[in-house]
């Protein structure tokens, strides 16, 4: 049994496709063990709480430096046995320690179609604007494996959702989660799971 901790800073409307996928039985061998939130008003820690989910925060404001605050998400993680991490609109920068101690076990859900539209300052609403202003005509999500860098680790899965004239960041952005996030995410969790993602020269190998 994989189990997952789920970072969360917001509405939770990723973490609610995990939850709703396992509850649909199409998420094998996994269980979500804890949700952190770095934001005590994040929605996401109601939907956890109304699935049965331990739903804790983890707040950079409640320690006296950033150091504190990376010891304590760090042992929120360790605590529970944490075999994956999963950032499901978690807008907290990750310290390095806990990107090595878990290599190869966090993985993101970024809202564009990486490597376009990735990167500092890329998050939320700001992609869908970007993407927009641009004009490109597809646009979509990425699922990937978490590193150093931002946005860059190994692609475990990409969903391409079109762009309409009429879009708005708003719009654009509820469309991507639906088409494409609220799929991706679950999927890419499943195979995990099933052991069926390996990650080799920076790319991963998935068995379907
Ligand atoms: C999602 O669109 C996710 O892709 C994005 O934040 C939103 C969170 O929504 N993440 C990033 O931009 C990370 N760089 P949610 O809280 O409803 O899942």
């Amino acid at each position: 049994m994989l189990r997952i901790t789920v970072l969360v800073s917001g509405g939770g409307t990723n973490l609610q496709a995990i939850i709703d996928a396992m509850a649909a039985g199409n998420i094998h061998n996994a269980r979500i063990v804890r949700v952190i939130s770095n934001n005590p008003g994040a929605y996401a820690l109601t939907r956890a709480e109304n699935a049965g989910i331990e739903g804790i925060c983890v707040s950079p404001r409640s320690f006296s430096d950033r150091d504190a605050f990376h010891k304590a998400l760090l042992n929120a993680i360790d605590e529970v046995d944490t075999d994956l991490v999963v950032l499901a609109g978690c807008m907290v920068v990750l310290p390095p320690e806990l990107i090595s101690s878990y290599r190869g076990r966090i993985i993101n859900i970024h809202p564009a179609l990486i490597p376009s539209f990735c990167g500092k300052g890329f998050y939320g609403l700001h992609v869908h604007e970007a993407v927009l202003s641009r004009g490109v005509k597809v646009t979509g999500a990425t699922v990937h494996f978490v590193d150093e860098g931002t946005d860059t680790g190994p692609i475990i899965l990409q969903k391409a959702v079109d762009v309409r004239d009429d879009d708005t960041p708003e719009t654009l952005q509820r469309r991507v989660m639906e088409e494409a996030e609220w799929q991706i995410m679950p999927r890419a969790i499943d195979l995990i799971a099933q052991g069926k993602v390996t990650i080799k020269d920076g790319r991963t190998q998935i068995e379907e």
